[in-house]
């Protein structure tokens, strides 16, 4: 790898979502190159106390610096900190006026216009006068807030071991209030949301990728996972699912939502009012299913969590004795009473059932987590003390060494069930892209 082959796309500012003028530049100024078909986005597991998180780097600004974001996989606007910290030549923030205006909330339907909105220092990052004001939100910390959309150069490596960039990388900035709940270093968050402003879509906007991307967690803290951008020569075995639009925000809502019909533990449904997994239910902009990594376990809506959690509890052999909850979970045993298999304890089986008949099965790894030496619990939590929304968001332990794929040009999800089965890792399979 010493031989990084770096080119640089144009020295033109363009927009990037005003996308015919651009495929052709990106076209016109790398003829002689191939263009990346994929890009790669490495992650790594860090633990945080109370919530574990999925954290990437992107190089962005002049000079280049590395930046750490949790990745959102539902969310509609990547965000970094723009304080002190932020120094860039190439800092430009976005005018009032253009379409990525009225695309940057989902909670507004007309773009918002302000001078130096955050406070600060006027003409610095994040405090600029006729500058359109985007969504800032951070699910991992429960917060919602609002600050400048700006654009700056980004680099990226491709899965061809290239580097990569992108002059005109759209984001919004944060304050320090904003940073709540994320683990150390960690500057903002990336969206990898279905929306037109989330990575896979201005990345994709940039280099004419497919309009889609693979998501593999690692399981581990010390080997990385990835994202992948675009295509992936390995997804051919995957099941896929519609992904549908949840009522309220429609096609103004970054995350993926399947349809989920029912979950079997051990091939018994687990019972439950079919309405609790529908939409606006128990409330408006509330209710469906969503895969997101910024819940480390999944969640579920209490109602739904405490009928899964008893079906498991009497799925589980009645030899395996159960131990006091270690929170935030509800289901934990002594561990020394259950067996280890290549695919985790030995333990009930989890099927998440969706309408099109298509089955997510979780394995022991995916679904007990060991919180001591002799204990393990069941890996989900009850949502309560959270407020995403969802009536389950299919978190980080159970995406870890599955391969999911989110192809949002054709509106469907799509995923390989436990990788360990088949002998390979997330780890593995990151491998290949990150140390190529
Ligand atoms: C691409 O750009 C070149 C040079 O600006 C122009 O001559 C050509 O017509 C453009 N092609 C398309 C398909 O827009
Ligand atoms: C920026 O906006 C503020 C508040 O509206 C105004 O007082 C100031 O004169 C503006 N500065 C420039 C350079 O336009
Ligand atoms: C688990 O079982 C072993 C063997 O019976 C016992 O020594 C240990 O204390 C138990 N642990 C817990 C947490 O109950």
């Amino acid at each position: 790898m010493n031989s990084l082959l770096v080119f640089y796309f144009s020295c033109i500012l363009f927009p990037i979502l005003i996308s015919p003028s651009i495929a052709n530049t990106t076209t016109a100024t790398t003829s002689s190159l191939r263009q990346p078909k994929s890009l790669i986005l490495p992650v790594t597991k860090v633990l945080h106390f109370p919530r574990n998180q999925y954290v990437t780097v992107i190089k962005q600004r002049t000079p280049l610096v590395p930046i750490k974001l949790a990745v959102d996989l539902g969310l509609e606007n990547s965000w970094v900190l723009c304080d002190h910290s932020y120094v860039s030549s190439t800092y430009k923030p976005q005018h009032c006026g253009s379409p990525e205006c009225s695309l940057a909330s989902k909670y507004r339907t007309n773009e918002d216009c302000r001078d130096c909105f955050a406070g600060g220092t006027l003409n610095t990052p994040g405090c600029n006068n006729n500058t359109c004001i985007g969504d800032v939100e951070n699910d991992v910390g429960n917060i919602l807030g609002a600050g400048e959309l700006f654009r700056d150069v980004a680099s990226v490596e491709s899965a061809d071991g290239r580097v990569v960039y992108v002059p005109n990388l759209l984001f919004g900035c944060g304050d320090t209030m904003m940073m709540e709940g994320l683990a150390s270093g960690v500057k903002g968050i990336a969206a990898l949301g279905r929306t037109k402003l989330a990575l896979p879509s201005q990345f994709a906007a940039a280099f004419g990728l497919e309009k889609k991307f693979t998501v593999c967690l690692s399981s581990s803290t010390t080997s990385n996972g990835v994202v992948l951008l675009g295509k992936n020569d390995g997804s051919k075995s995957l099941a896929y699912t519609p992904t549908i639009f949840e009522p309220s925000f429609g096609k103004r809502n970054g995350k993926y939502y399947v349809d989920l019909n029912s979950i079997k533990i051990n091939d018994k449904v687990v019972p439950f009012p079919r309405k609790y997994l529908s939409f606006g239910y128990p409330l408006k902009y509330r209710g469906g299913t969503t895969l997101n990594t910024i819940y480390p376990y999944t969640a579920m809506f209490e109602l739904i969590h405490s009928a899964f959690v008893n079906s498991f509890v009497e799925a589980m052999p009645k030899d395996v004795p159960r131990v006091a909850d270690v929170s935030p979970f509800k289901a934990c045993f002594n561990s020394t009473y259950i067996a280890k298999t290549p695919v985790g304890p030995a333990v009930p089986r989890v099927d998440f059932v969706m309408k099109n008949g298509v089955v997510w099965r979780m394995l022991g790894t995916n679904t007990m987590v060991e919180v001591d030496k002799d204990v393990m619990c069941l890996a989900f939590v009850d949502y309560g003390e959270y407020s995403e929304g969802s009536a389950i968001v299919i978190g980080g332990h159970q995406l870890e060494d599955n391969l999911v794929q989110f192809d949002i040009a054709n509106n469907r999800v799509g995923f390989s069930n436990s990788l360990l089965s088949k002998q390979t890792s997330c780890s593995m399979f990151a491998a290949k892209y990150i140390n190529a």
